[in-house]
């Protein structure tokens, strides 16, 4: 592990560096598609690593699994090594954890739909306001009523739960529509199709596993498979979203920490706020502000800056901009919005050199020892240690087999949860009903044979069925409330929710 005080970026005429110290005040890269952004998310990432810190990232296109593999001597890396007066470089592998949302290639991240909570799954199913309501009384009832909602059968069963008691719920929780938790349903359908069966569901993520070091104090650097991902961009962006807030909710306060807990690289970030709902991007801002002090920096990916709404640009300190194209009307709003985030250098015209820049370079403006924006500088954008470019499979299959959570994700469990709870209990209904209408044959047969009787009415039958209806139900109802207990008292966490409505945790 180094001592350094910084990440080496590149050199402009000084050496531009990103301060380990501020490097939790986030960060923003962006430009065209092939100025270099992949690689300067790398050797970000590299730097990080080589300073303890661990980090996150998404790979979307594959080639960050280079990163897992020392780099191949090439011609056009040493020139820009000895160009930028990179003395002492080398080609080095880092630490890689690779993890994947479908458990193919690496090992399967997952969450519960309970911890994930109402507000994302309804962002994440594309709910309207009502069918959003109908999904919170579903969550509702769920706490109430001790019912652990893992993964999306469980949804599915508390949804068909919802549906059968909709009358009751109304009149408890407000109107239950049908037609709300059918379309619901129909989302959930929707959602398995996108290959979220994976993702919900146990052994659910510990995020302390995203923020080991090596046994020589490297920051292991996590690599989410994102190729296939980024097919289904709700699911990645509200995974991504989930991810921020679930750090946010569990890590301790440290304020402002010699160097960062972890680095969490959102790539593609125009996703996380295409077509979002104010109340949304909101939520975003304030995560993103109040994470900064539980020593996570975050830093935006993407290919136009005008892709992050201002409120969250404006808490983006460091900051690399390649080169942008300039053609239509958009791209120069873009220029000259980028231009106008950095802190002017007179030696040069901020938005010609944005236009005129070539592959691997960048203006770069990171924040000073007192939190201020240093003066933009362009910057040749050092050459990357580790490989550039994909890993092949069988190197990323021995990679995996090799982690430090090796097997402990692998499998999948899936413990008594609602899905199954729910089942019983209609079993155990369909029994008692069963067991009540013979007993009631068998006395009709008893009384036929002493007198006559005339036919019961209907409504007698009606009355008489719901009435041990209701009997029945306080005895699996007490049987689920025992469960309900059990549970409630081992998860320790009924109801806290925190800022973007996941569980809290020690609450
Ligand atoms: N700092 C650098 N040092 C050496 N070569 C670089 C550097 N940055 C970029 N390159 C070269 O440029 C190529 C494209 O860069 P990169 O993949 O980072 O672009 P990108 O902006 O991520 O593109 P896309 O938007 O298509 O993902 C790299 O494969 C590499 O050959
Ligand atoms: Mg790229």
């Amino acid at each position: 592990m180094n001592n350094d005080e910084d990440v080496f970026i590149g050199k402009s005429s000084k050496r531009e560096k990103l301060l380990l110290k501020l490097a939790n005040r986030h960060g923003l890269i962006t430009g065209a598609t092939g100025t270099g952004k992949t690689v300067s998310l790398q050797i970000l990432a590299e730097g990080f690593s080589n300073d303890g810190v661990p980090v996150f990232c998404a790979d979307v296109k594959g080639d960050l699994s280079g990163l897992a593999e020392k780099g191949v001597t090439k011609d056009f890396l040493e020139e820009r090594a000895e160009k930028i007066g990179f003395d002492d470089y080398s080609y080095d592998a880092f630490p890689v954890v690779f993890w994947d949302l479908f458990g193919k290639q690496g090992h399967p991240i997952r969450t519960t739909i309970s911890e994930m909570g109402p507000l994302l799954l309804a962002r994440l199913m594309d709910l309207t306001d009502a069918q959003e309501g109908v999904l919170n009384i579903g969550f509702r009832l769920a706490d109430d009523e001790g019912l652990l909602i893992l993964d999306l059968k469980d949804l599915r069963a508390l949804m068909a739960h919802v549906s059968n008691r909709s009358k009751e719920l109304s009149a408890e929780y407000g109107n239950v529509s049908k037609q709300s938790v059918g379309a619901v349903q129909r989302r959930l359908l929707v959602l398995e199709e996108q290959g979220a069966r994976n993702f919900f569901g146990e052994p659910a993520l510990d995020i302390s596993d995203l923020m080991r070091t090596t046994k020589d104090g490297k920051g292991y650097i996590n690599v989410l498979a994102a190729d296939k991902l980024m097919q289904s961009p709700r699911l990645y962006s509200t995974f991504l979203l989930w991810l921020m807030s679930e750090l946010f909710e569990e890590l301790p306060e440290v304020g402002d920490p010699e160097k960062p807990k972890l680095v969490f690289f959102f790539d593609e970030a125009h996703l996380l706020f295409d077509r979002a709902p104010h109340a949304m991007v909101d939520k975003v801002e304030q995560v993103v502000r109040l994470i900064r002090s539980k020593g996570v920096g975050v830093y935006f990916v993407t290919q136009n800056p005008l892709d992050v709404p201002d409120t969250i640009s404006s808490q983006l300190g460091n900051r690399i901009q390649h080169a942008l194209r300039a053609f239509t009307p958009r791209e120069q709003r873009a220029v000259k919005a980028a231009a106008e985030t950095f802190r002017p250098n007179p030696k040069f015209k901020t938005a010609d050199a944005i236009m005129d820049m070539g592959v691997g370079e960048a203006l770069v403006s990171t924040l000073e020892k007192k939190g201020r924006p240093s003066m933009v500088q362009r910057t040749l954008v050092r050459p990357p240690s580790s490989r550039l470019g994909p890993l092949t499979k069988a190197e990323r299959k021995k990679i995996i087999a090799a982690s430090p959570v090796s097997g402990q994700y692998d499998k999948r469990v899936d413990r008594r949860s609602a899905y199954e709870i729910l089942q019983q209990k209609s079993e155990q209904k369909a029994a008692q009903e069963d067991q009540q209408r013979q007993k009631e044959t068998s006395r009709q047969t008893q009384k036929r044979g002493e007198f006559t009787i005339p036919k019961v009415p209907k409504k007698t039958t009606k009355k008489r069925r719901s009435n041990s209806g209701s009997r029945r139900q306080s005895v699996t109802e007490t049987f689920a409330k025992t469960i309900a207990r059990t549970v409630g008292a081992a998860l320790g966490r009924a109801i806290m929710r925190g800022v973007l409505g996941g569980l809290k945790r020690g609450s």
